[in-house]
């Protein structure tokens, strides 16, 4: 059964709008919880555009399910992993500009830098995921770096414009399900999923958590955030 971890980066980012002190993604983790999450994300980025150290360590201390921290492969980030001490941490690239996480990580490319960073996380005892996009050449570079687990870009099934286009992107998610569950891979997904395009991902079989954030906070805005939970939840087929 797929578990849903909520992202509540843009709870941080409301906040931020007005450098306040409201909402705070803190309580926002909490209802996501109370309303039925199996998880926490957050994503920390260079330039603490939403969530702030302040919010880790609070995290840290409040969450009571999984704590999953997206992060950049940097000696920074490296450090704020080691005193955060997160369930897991999930390696995204990260470009300065950039609206949001433009695409996987290049496990396949990184390999040399890659290798050593995650090393260095494993002996802290924390556990990686890599975000990929499904290819199988990276899937084969994350087993290959040792990873216990992947997550799949689901960004070009999300924002695919015609049913063709969506139904080739579904297939590339199905390949490197099967193929990183075969390599011994935990297998999560995420980007772009929302009420309508969640459940074909939810039930390919090997993936076993969804990662999603901007789609349930936006609805939270309108109808509360434990209902957008719950219907997130029961879209997934876990009402
Ligand atoms: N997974 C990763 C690695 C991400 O960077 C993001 C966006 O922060 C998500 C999942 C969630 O995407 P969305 O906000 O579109 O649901």
């Amino acid at each position: 059964m797929t578990r849903l971890s909520v992202n509540i980066d843009h709870v941080a980012t409301v906040r931020q709008a007005r450098k306040a002190r409201q909402p705070d993604p803190i309580a926002g983790a909490v209802l996501a919880e109370l309303a039925g999450a199996h998880g926490i994300t957050c994503h920390i980025r260079g330039d603490r555009r939403h969530i702030l150290d302040r919010d880790l360590a609070l995290l840290r201390e409040t969450v009571a399910t999984r704590l999953n921290v997206e992060m950049a492969a940097t000696s920074e980030m490296l450090r704020i992993a080691r005193r955060v001490r997160p369930d897991l941490v999930t390696l995204v690239p990260e470009k300065p500009g950039e609206v949001t996480t433009e695409g996987g990580i290049d496990a396949a490319g990184r390999s040399r830098q890659l290798g050593p960073h995650i090393k260095a996380l494993r002996r802290s005892r924390i556990d990686v995921s890599l975000f990929i996009d499904p290819d199988p050449r990276q899937v084969e570079a994350s087993a290959a770096l040792g990873v216990p687990t992947i997550e799949l870009n689901t960004n070009a099934y999300s924002s695919a414009r015609t049913g063709r286009e969506q139904a080739r992107a579904f297939d590339e998610l199905v390949v490197s399900a099967e193929m990183g569950a075969e390599r011994g891979l935990v297998i999560a997904a995420g980007h772009g999923l929302d009420l309508i395009n969640v459940r074909p991902v939810a039930d390919i079989p090997q993936v076993i958590e969804l990662n999603i954030g901007h789609s349930i906070i936006a609805r939270a805005v309108l109808v509360g955030l434990e209902r957008a939970v719950r219907e997130m939840l029961e879209a997934i087929g876990r009402g």
